[in-house]
């Protein structure tokens, strides 16, 4: 099987899930079934729709979505599509890194209370104590939110208040992901904005870069994934950067022990001192695809970042962004967080590790 249709399968598995978190259960069951015929995995997703993990999250979700379905603004905008389509290649032929900063932002997004654009809230609407979603995530390492405000602007002129920023987001993710070569997914649309910021529970929620694998694998069966899905979703790392003020907690403060963490090989941990620490005061944030690893921190962006195409050795040649070099990485013991290095932790996302990282 080729590294490209691997992706296919994964990302297929991913979006999936996806959008079936602010889907109704029935119609979330059809876009799953219409994927069916051609990949195996994405029945298993299907079946864990029908467990409870999912079901909960499904009649959180069903008030504020109705009437999802394929080319949802054919009467009311007909052009959105193809007006985010053109804008992200606009967008991405400036910034490539958009891709990345998009598909985190996503993650973000759909991770709390369902994909509703909640975190792009600037306004707590009545939340208890007026916190916001992306101050939560430390927004600092959150990016992108101008992207999706830039292709607003124009759906705002060719159809006023139809589109949902839900929806552009999901789009803007979508074809951000084929510019970086990854593979298609048809998506749904018809997506409802949420008028509430979740600061509460993104704060305790979003899965953390320094969690061991039983609190990962434990957050993301709080909303109904397996482990094959979890480790799927983590594949999301084989694209974009990781700043280096989580690179540095593990080589100086790991889960504030004070001191470094003991399972990064000592060839691993002066590489990643060399790309981190020769010259610290550069300027110019990085994020990391996850929160920060603490609640209050408060750390400068350390300003640098390393790419995640950089974790293998230069001997091992990597690709294309949207490859298997992040679970290969994995088997080299190369994990940039500990969170992902974890997924070697455990027999059984060990096992889905190995299978994705041989499919190519
Ligand atoms: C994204 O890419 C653009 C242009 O290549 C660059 O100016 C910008 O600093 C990058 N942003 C980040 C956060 O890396
Ligand atoms: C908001 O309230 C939560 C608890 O309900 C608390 O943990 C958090 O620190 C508060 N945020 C701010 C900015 O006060
Ligand atoms: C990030 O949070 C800080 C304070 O928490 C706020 O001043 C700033 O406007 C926020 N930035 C974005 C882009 O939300
Ligand atoms: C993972 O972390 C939690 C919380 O710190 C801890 O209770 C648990 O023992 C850890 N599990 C493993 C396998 O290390």
């Amino acid at each position: 099987m080729s590294a490209m249709k691997g992706w296919a399968f994964a990302l297929v598995v991913i979006f999936s899930v996806l959008l079936s978190w602010s889907i109704p259960r029935g119609e979330s069951e059809r876009a799953f079934l219409s994927f069916s015929s051609h990949e195996p995995l994405v029945r298993v997703v299907y079946l864990a729709s029908a467990d409870e993990g999912q079901d909960f999250f499904m009649e959180m979700t069903d008030s504020v979505a109705t009437n999802i379905g394929y080319d949802f603004y054919h009467d009311t905008c007909p052009e959105a599509e193809t007006i985010v389509r053109s804008m992200m290649a606009q967008i991405y032929s400036q910034h490539k890194n958009v891709s990345a900063q998009l598909l985190r932002l996503f993650f973000h997004d759909c991770f709390i209370q369902g994909c509703d654009a909640s975190v792009l809230l600037d306004h707590s609407n009545g939340n208890k104590n007026h916190s916001i979603e992306k101050q939560a995530v430390p927004n600092k390492t959150l990016k992108g939110f101008d992207k999706i405000d830039q292709i607003k602007e124009v759906l705002e002129n060719v159809c006023p208040a139809v589109v949902s920023c839900a929806d552009i987001l999901a789009l803007a993710t979508r074809d951000g992901v084929v510019l970086a070569g990854g593979p298609f997914y048809p998506l749904v649309t018809g997506r409802r904005d949420s008028a509430r910021s979740y600061y509460d529970e993104a704060m305790a929620e979003i899965p953390k870069p320094d969690d061991n694998i039983t609190q990962t694998l434990h957050l993301f069966s709080l909303r109904g994934f397996t482990d094959r899905e979890t480790v799927s979703l983590l594949g999301g790392h084989n694209i974009g950067k990781i700043g280096c003020e989580f690179i540095q907690s593990r080589l100086h403060n790991f889960r504030g022990t004070g001191k470094p963490d003991p399972t990064v090989s000592p060839s691993f941990f002066n590489e990643m001192r060399v790309f981190c620490e020769d010259n610290g005061n550069k300027k110019s944030s990085q994020g990391s695809p996850m929160a920060a690893p603490t609640a209050g921190m408060s750390e400068k962006p350390a300003g640098r970042g390393m790419p995640y195409f950089q974790q293998l050795s230069s001997s091992v040649s990597s690709g294309a962004g949207f490859d298997t070099h992040y679970y290969q990485s994995l088997l080299r013991g190369r994990g940039l967080l500990f969170a992902d290095q974890q997924l070697m932790a455990n027999e059984r996302t060990a096992r889905l590790v190995r299978a994705y990282a041989s499919d190519d």
